[in-house]
C-alpha cells in the first residue's frame, strides 16, 4: 500500500494532478485502495493529448467528402418492396435478428433523475416500455424470441436493472434481456484538471455511444451473440420513443445486396438542423457532424433541389456479427463534449454550476463506418421513426416527442 501511494503521488506530480488526493486522508483503508487503483488506472498522456484536442478546431482537412448514395424506402416498386420484406422476415423467424439498445447515456439536457429510459413519456409508459412494446410486436408476429441487449454505464446501470425487475420486464423474456455496461473516462475541468466527485473518488463519465463496440468484446457478447444464433443486430437509442427496430424491409435489403452495415437516414428538416448527415469521406461511408459542416455545404442542393448532405444519421443502425467483431479492432477518436458536472475543485470547494462547467469525452459510433468498405444507407420518413427525446423543454422534448408518437402511433 505505501509503495502504491508513493508511485500514485510520483505520477500525479508529473501530470499536475495532486488534487486528487485531497479527500484521501478522511478515507477508510478500502476507500483509499480503490481510489488508489482508480488513478492507477487513468491513462494521464492521453487525457492531456484529450484536454489540449479541446483548444484545437474541428477540421476535416485533407478529406474527400462526397454525398452518399441512399435508398429511399418510399420510392421502392411493391415487387421489391415485398420481396425484401420476406428476406427479411425469413432472417427474423429464423432467430437471427437480435436488438441493442443504447442507454449509457447521462441525460443531462433531460435533467430527469434517473436514467433516461425511466422517463414517463405516453402517461405512465415509459421510454423503455416504448421501445419493449414495438420489441414484444415483432416478438409476437414473428413468433420467436428476439435477445435484447440493453447497454448501461456504471452510473445508471444498477437503476436500469432495478426498474426492469420492478416492471417485470414489460412481459419480455427475462432471459432475453442482457445488460451490459459500457467504459469511461475521466472528466476535466477547463483547466485540464481532472474532477473528483463528491465521494472524493475520480468523476469518471460514459465513453460515448462509440464506447459499444469496445463494450461487445469486453462482456464477451460476440459469444453470447453467437451462441444465440445471431446474425444482425439493430442498434438504437433510448431516447427515440418511434425507433423501429424489428424492419423485415431494412434487414431484408441489407442482407441480400450483401451489406454488414446499414444505417436509417431521415431528410434533415433544413439545412442547419444539428445533425449528422451521412457521407462518404476518402470513397467509405461516414458521417460529418453539424459542428463539421460548413453553411454552404449544407446548403448544396442537386437537381431535383434536394440537399446533397442531407440524410441525417440519428442512431439507427445495423450491423452483421461479423462487422461488429471487425470495429472493434480499429479505435475510434474521442471528441469532447462541454457539460455541467458538479466536482470538488482543487482547494476543496465543492462546484455546483449552472453552466456547462467540464469536459467529457466521447467516441462516436459513426466514426466507426469508415472501417467499413460499403454501408447501405435507407431512407425512412421522419414522422414514422424518429421523435427524440433530447431536451428538457423546445424542441426534441417530451411534448415534441409525445406529439409527434400520438400522431403516428395513436390517432393513425
Ligand atoms: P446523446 O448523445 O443524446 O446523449 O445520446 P445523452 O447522454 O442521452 O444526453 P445528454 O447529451 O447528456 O443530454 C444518444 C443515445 O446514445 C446513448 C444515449 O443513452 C442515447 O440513447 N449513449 C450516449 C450511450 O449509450 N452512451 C454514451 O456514452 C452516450
Amino acid at each position: 500500500m505505501v509503495e502504491k501511494e508513493q508511485s500514485v503521488r510520483e505520477k500525479l506530480a508529473k501530470y499536475g494532478q495532486e488534487h486528487l488526493l485531497l479527500k484521501y486522508d478522511s478515507m477508510s483503508e478500502n476507500e483509499k485502495e480503490l481510489l488508489l487503483n482508480q488513478i492507477l488506472e487513468i491513462n494521464f498522456e492521453q487525457i492531456l493529448e484529450l484536454y489540449e484536442n479541446t483548444k484545437k478546431e474541428i477540421q476535416f482537412g485533407e478529406d474527400k467528402i462526397e454525398p452518399i448514395e441512399y435508398i429511399d424506402k418510399n420510392k421502392l416498386n411493391e415487387n421489391d418492396r415485398d420481396k425484401y420484406t420476406k428476406i427479411g422476415e425469413e432472417i427474423i423467424k429464423a432467430g437471427k435478428l437480435g436488438f441493442i439498445t443504447m442507454a449509457g447515456g447521462q441525460g443531462t439536457r433531460l435533467g430527469h433523475k434517473g436514467p433516461k429510459g425511466t422517463f414517463k413519456l405516453i402517461g405512465e409508459k415509459t421510454l423503455f416500455q416504448l421501445i419493449c412494446e414495438t420489441l414484444i410486436e415483432g416478438k409476437n408476429k414473428y413468433g420467436v424470441n428476439i435477445p435484447w441487449y440493453i447497454m448501461t454505464s456504471r452510473e445508471n446501470n444498477d437503476d436500469t436493472v432495478a426498474f426492469f425487475e420492478k416492471e417485470n420486464y414489460f412481459g419480455y423474456p427475462k432471459d432475453c434481456v442482457v445488460f451490459f455496461k459500457q467504459g469511461e473516462l475521466p472528466m476535466i475541468s477547463e483547466k485540464g484538471k481532472i474532477l473528483l466527485d463528491k465521494d472524493g473518488f475520480v468523476k469518471q463519465a460514459a465513453d460515448g455511444h462509440g464506447g459499444i463496440f469496445e463494450a461487445i468484446i469486453k462482456n464477451n457478447l460476440l459469444e453470447d451473440m453467437k451462441n444465440r444464433g445471431l446474425e444482425w443486430l439493430f442498434i438504437g437509442g433510448v431516447d427515440n420513443c418511434l425507433v423501429k427496430m424489428c424492419d423485415p424491409l431494412f434487414i431484408g435489403l441489407t442482407a441480400e445486396n450483401n451489406y454488414l452495415a446499414a444505417g436509417k437516414s431521415l431528410v434533415k428538416a433544413n439545412p442547419a438542423e444539428r445533425v449528422g448527415v451521412f457521407c462518404k469521406r476518402n470513397g467509405r461511408p461516414s458521417v460529418i457532424e453539424y459542428t463539421e459542416i460548413s453553411k454552404e455545404m449544407s446548403e448544396m442542393t442537386d437537381k431535383n433541389g434536394e440537399l446533397l448532405y442531407g440524410e441525417a444519421h440519428v442512431l439507427m443502425n445495423m450491423f452483421n456479427i461479423k462487422a461488429l467483431e471487425n470495429l472493434e479492432k480499429n479505435k475510434l477518436p474521442y471528441h469532447s463534449a462541454f457539460k455541467k458536472a458538479e466536482f470538488y475543485d482543487e482547494k476543496g470547494n465543492w462546484i455546483v454550476p449552472d453552466s456547462p462547467n467540464a469536459y467529457k469525452f466521447e467516441s462516436f459510433i459513426f466514426d466507426a463506418f469508415s472501417n467499413l468498405d460499403k454501408m447501405l444507407i435507407m431512407r425512412v420518413k421522419r414522422e414514422e421513426e424518429f421523435a427524440p427525446v433530447k431536451n428538457a423543454e423546445g424542441t426534441d422534448s417530451p411534448e415534441t416527442a409525445r406529439k409527434l408518437y400520438n400522431d403516428y402511433i395513436v390517432n393513425r
